[in-house]
């Protein structure tokens, strides 16, 4: 009975719906209409950008940081008065780390919530998921801190304001040979797409550096164990281990390292970047490096001074590399909306594509023919339990 009722109730609304479109279109001839809500209808008033993140699950401070950078910058086109004469929603949606996740919230964004655009996400393996759905439905999607470069290779509708893993493995492997160190061991996530990438980019710069690889190892992203592995890297007598994973196993993987006498330092990339790392792993990683994005609060341009001081104000607590991207990925999308005039997909994915020396947080982005943005990158020390800049790489300075 309940359920009769409520299908009835359905229907009737449908038929409203219905009938307002057609009274739209008898009257004005809109093209809208498809969304009952008024989503994304050319005649709406509202413009919806979804966002995808994973804001609870194994790698929840990547979501979470994301989420508010690129929350105060929608507030910021709010308080600004909207985009275009309309004003400015953001769907977010939590993927919960998972990628079969990421595929159906991404889908559900799109169908239901008739967004415009997508931002997301951080783990390459979740980008190239709701890449995916993006792509098949002419939906833009940037991501803001993803670096396999297959991420942008899903198609003509998927972009980053981020450097690739091309880029952040051969900064890896200059800085290793800058240290002077000449063999290193390497030691991957085979569940991750990121991981796996960026170990094989540092492997191939490295060795043309001159230097070599002792031993490669692998583990899988949840496990707790790491020592046989360790055990194994420790015995090619290694200057440094490559573990270019999240920061979710890190801790656990240099206490370990420490256990069983492997002494050096570990070297890692943006994976790493979270506030969690150093609490995981104690002093275990005191006097390790890893590339991380443009961004510090060390660092002293108008723009990241007044985007920190903001940040701080709504937060209480400074931005770190993954909330400055996320920031820098709604900016970018909603210049694009401005500058195409349309929220149509594809005039959109135009606009995105045509941006030029947008003046970023993390850098200035441009975005390249393979809708990826060339920018520098940082290394990190880990001092005193924090993370210190070390060294600034640009393109140039690794041959890119
Ligand atoms: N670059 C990582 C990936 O592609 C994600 C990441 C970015 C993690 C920035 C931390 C900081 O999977």
């Amino acid at each position: 009975m309940a359920q009769l009722h409520t299908s009835a109730q359905k229907i009737s609304n449908l038929t409203r719906a219905g009938f307002v479109c057609a009274l739209a279109l008898s009257t004005l001839a809109l093209v809208g209409c498809k969304d009952k809500s008024g989503g994304a209808a050319s005649s709406s008033t509202e413009i919806k950008i979804g966002e995808y993140a994973s804001l609870t699950g194994d790698t929840a401070t990547f979501g979470q940081s994301t989420h508010l950078g690129i929350q105060l910058a929608i507030d910021e086109a709010k308080s600004a008065g909207g985009v275009n004469g309309k004003t400015i929603t953001l769907v977010t949606e939590d993927d919960a780390s998972k990628p079969d996740q990421a595929q159906s919230v991404v889908t559900k964004l799109i169908t239901q919530d008739k967004v415009v655009a997508v931002l997301g996400e951080v783990a390459s393996t979740r980008s190239m998921r709701g890449g995916a759905v993006c792509q098949q439905n002419m939906i833009p999607m940037i991501s803001p801190s993803s670096t396999n470069p297959r991420v942008t290779q899903v198609g003509n509708y998927v972009f980053r304001v981020c450097f690739t893993d091309d880029f952040q493995g051969a900064v890896d492997a200059k800085f290793a040979h800058d240290q002077g160190y000449k063999k290193v061991a390497v030691f991957k996530d085979l569940k991750s797409d990121y991981s796996v990438g960026f170990s094989d980019v540092f492997a191939k710069e490295f060795t043309k550096l001159g230097g070599a690889i002792t031993k490669v190892q692998s583990y899988q992203s949840g496990d707790t164990d790491f020592k046989a592995q360790l055990n194994s890297l420790k015995t090619g007598n290694p200057d440094a281990v490559l573990v270019p994973g999240y920061y979710t196993e890190m801790g656990t993987i240099a206490r370990q390292a420490k256990d069983v006498g492997l002494n050096v330092p570990l070297l890692g990339g943006d994976g790493w970047d979270s506030p969690e790392l150093v609490p995981g792993a104690g002093d275990a990683l005191e006097g390790s490096f890893f590339a991380d994005h443009y961004f510090s609060t060390e660092l002293k341009d108008p723009a990241t001074v007044s985007f920190i001081a903001a940040f701080k104000a709504k937060n209480g607590k400074d931005p770190d590399a993954l909330a400055a991207l996320g920031y820098d990925t709604a900016k970018v999308l909603i210049d694009a909306i401005k500058r195409a005039k349309t929220i149509d997909g594809a005039g959109i994915r135009d606009a995105i594509a045509a941006t030029k020396d947008f003046p970023g947080v993390t850098g200035k982005i441009s975005i390249d023919a393979n809708r990826n943005a060339r920018k520098s990158a940082l290394v990190f020390q880990i001092k005193g339990k924090e993370f210190k800049v070390f060294k600034t790489y640009t393109p140039e300075q690794v041959g890119q």
